[in-house]
Formats: C-alpha cells, sequence, structure tokens
C-alpha cells in the first residue's frame, strides 16, 4: 500500500516515528498563525501525495479548538493535492466527554467533532482509548478505537507486583480488563458519582477484598486529577499498599500532579497521545507509536482488500 503520512504540528515527531516504522514517506507541512490568530498550513511537496492515500496523524491536545482546524484544513489539503483517500490517526479526540446531553440545553458536542471530520473528507479514523467509543459510529466511516492499557500496565510493572488492577468508575471497568487479562492480573472498579455542576468526586463504599496487595488504576483521562486523587485515597485508606496510575491521556490540568502526589500515589504512567508533557519525577511516558502504526497498516490493507474485490 502506498501512503504518505502528513504530520500535524504539535505531533509531528510522533508523525514521524509512525512514518519511519511503515516505511512511509513523510510530507512537508509549512504552518502559520495570521495576526488575527487564523491558521494557516500548506504541503510543501505536495506531488507526494496525488494518485496516494493520505494519512494525517495529529493530536487534539492542547489547543483543541485550534487543531481540530488544522486538521481539517489538512484533510482538504490532501485531496486537493490529489490524495486519492485520507485516513486520520487522532490519538486524542476533542471534546469527547460530551458524548450525550448531561443537562438540558447542551450541545453533543463530541458528535460535532466526528461529523466535521468526515464532511472535510476522511474516511477512516484511527483513535486511541475514546472516551466514549460507542459513539465513534458517528464518524460514519471505519473507525478504530485502540486500548494501550495493557502497554501502561505492562510499564506499571516495574514499580508493583502482581498488582490488583483498578477501574476508578464502572465507565473505566473495559480498559481495566483488557489490561488485567493480558496480563493474567485481578481487577476490579470502583463506584464514582460527580457532581454535574462542581465536578467534585465521590465514591460510594463498595467491598473490593484488599489486603496490602499494590493496586494500578487504570482510566482514561486525567483531567483536574480529582478522579485520581480520591480513588487512590480510598484505596490505601481500604488496605492497598501502593498505587501507580496507568492512564492513557494525562491533561493534568492545574493542580492535577500535585492533588495525585499528596493522595500518594507512587508513580503515573502515561500513554504519549498528547503535544504536552509534564516533565516531573512522578510521571513517566509510554510510547504508542507501534501500536498506531500497526493500527494504520491494517485499515489500509482492509481497504486494498476492499478495492480489489
Ligand atoms: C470520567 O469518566 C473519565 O473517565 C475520567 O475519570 C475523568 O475525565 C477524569 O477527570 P478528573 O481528572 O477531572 O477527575
Amino acid at each position: 500500500m502506498s501512503a504518505v503520512i502528513v504530520p500535524g504540528r504539535n505531533y509531528s515527531e510522533q508523525a514521524a516515528r509512525i512514518a519511519s516504522i511503515l516505511n512511509y514517506p513523510l510530507a512537508k507541512v509549512y504552518w502559520k498563525e495570521f495576526p488575527d490568530g487564523e491558521q494557516y498550513v500548506r504541503i510543501e511537496n505536495p506531488e507526494l501525495l496525488s494518485a496516494k492515500t493520505a494519512v494525517v496523524v495529529n493530536t487534539m491536545y492542547p489547543g483543541q479548538d485550534k487543531s481540530i482546524m488544522e486538521t481539517l484544513m489538512l484533510v482538504d489539503a490532501c485531496t486537493r493535492a490529489g490524495a486519492v483517500d485520507v485516513k486520520l490517526v487522532l490519538p486524542y479526540l476533542a471534546y469527547s466527554r460530551q458524548d450525550k446531553l448531561f443537562l438540558p440545553g447542551e450541545p453533543v458536542s463530541f458528535s460535532i467533532v466526528l461529523k466535521t471530520l468526515r464532511n472535510a473528507g476522511a474516511t477512516g479514523l484511527v483513535t486511541v482509548d475514546s472516551h466514549s467509543p460507542e459513539k465513534l459510529a458517528e464518524f460514519q466511516g471505519k473507525a478504530v478505537n485502540l486500548l494501550v492499557s495493557d502497554l501502561l500496565v505492562q510499564e506499571a510493572l516495574k514499580y508493583s507486583s502482581n498488582p490488583i488492577v483498578i477501574a476508578p468508575d464502572k465507565g473505566a471497568l473495559k480498559r481495566a480488563e483488557y489490561a488485567a487479562v493480558k496480563l493474567g492480573l485481578r481487577f476490579d472498579y470502583l463506584v464514582k458519582t460527580r457532581d454535574r455542576v462542581t465536578g467534585q468526586v465521590s465514591y460510594q463504599p463498595r467491598e473490593i477484598r484488599i489486603s496490602g496487595e499494590d493496586i494500578v488504576i487504570v482510566d482514561d483521562i486525567i483531567s483536574t486529577g480529582g478522579t485520581i486523587a480520591e480513588a487512590s485515597k480510598l484505596l490505601l485508606e481500604n488496605g492497598a499498599s501502593s498505587i501507580i496510575v496507568a492512564a492513557t491521556h494525562g491533561l493534568m490540568l492545574g493542580n492535577a500532579l500535585e492533588k495525585i502526589r499528596a493522595a500518594g500515589v507512587k508513580k503515573i504512567i502515561l500513554a504519549d497521545t498528547l503535544a504536552s508533557r509534564i516533565r516531573d519525577d512522578l510521571v513517566e511516558y509510554t510510547d504508542v507509536s507501534r501500536r498506531l502504526a500497526e493500527a494504520v497498516e491494517k485499515v489500509l490493507e482492509q481497504v486494498e482488500r476492499e478495492t480489489r474485490r
């Protein structure tokens, strides 16, 4: 399959890694911002894309709104440069947590993002640990949601021994189970509630048999750190020996890091799905580009099989 990797501005290192793993050419993209804040992109070697499949690789954090617009512009530029098809690799999809109406009068922002990407001309999407995988159907093209919790928990095993994998809420259970089953570990979940107005997290009592075990908490996103901090405190109070956090997307906003440190967490393992990095001894990043590259290869092979039929 002849495809070209087209890098987004803030995710160009990972895009280059994916290109190198797959041995695909990498397009060169010029980016600038106009004085009024609008963005401009130009593929400097558009001839590379002629009659090829373009794979736009970008992330949507930080600068969610700008990244969405940049991605749309890249899709359009690829099509105009003669690409026959455009696929997206977007390990972090913005607005995925507003995937339904929580309160009357709200929009479903995630639907808007997915539909807009599809309408721009992208026919396939590879993402990582979407907060709302069932909603990806609204992209109306081939959408692949990769779980990387096994890679993160594997890393966590450097700091813990035979841990129990815990999901901090029922919604995170699938990704905890995925990692635990792959690695032969016990798993369980906590029951969390969040005040929709204040954002405050609280936990309901639930019996989990812990007697001195190490715990790995698995979650998709660390935003304010409230979920991880409260879950960690509860687990330590209930007999956990140590807590390692394995989370896919580490937004780590405000004082999240300090909150989590103060809750007694020993290590935070994050996937490199975002363009921002926390430089602190508590935090470690795991490279997921190989898994992204494998997914791209599979998607493109499937397209090839279908076109040969
Ligand atoms: C919620 O359902 C998500 O899976 C995460 O647990 C949540 O987004 C984390 O947010 P915070 O760090 O603000 O508690």
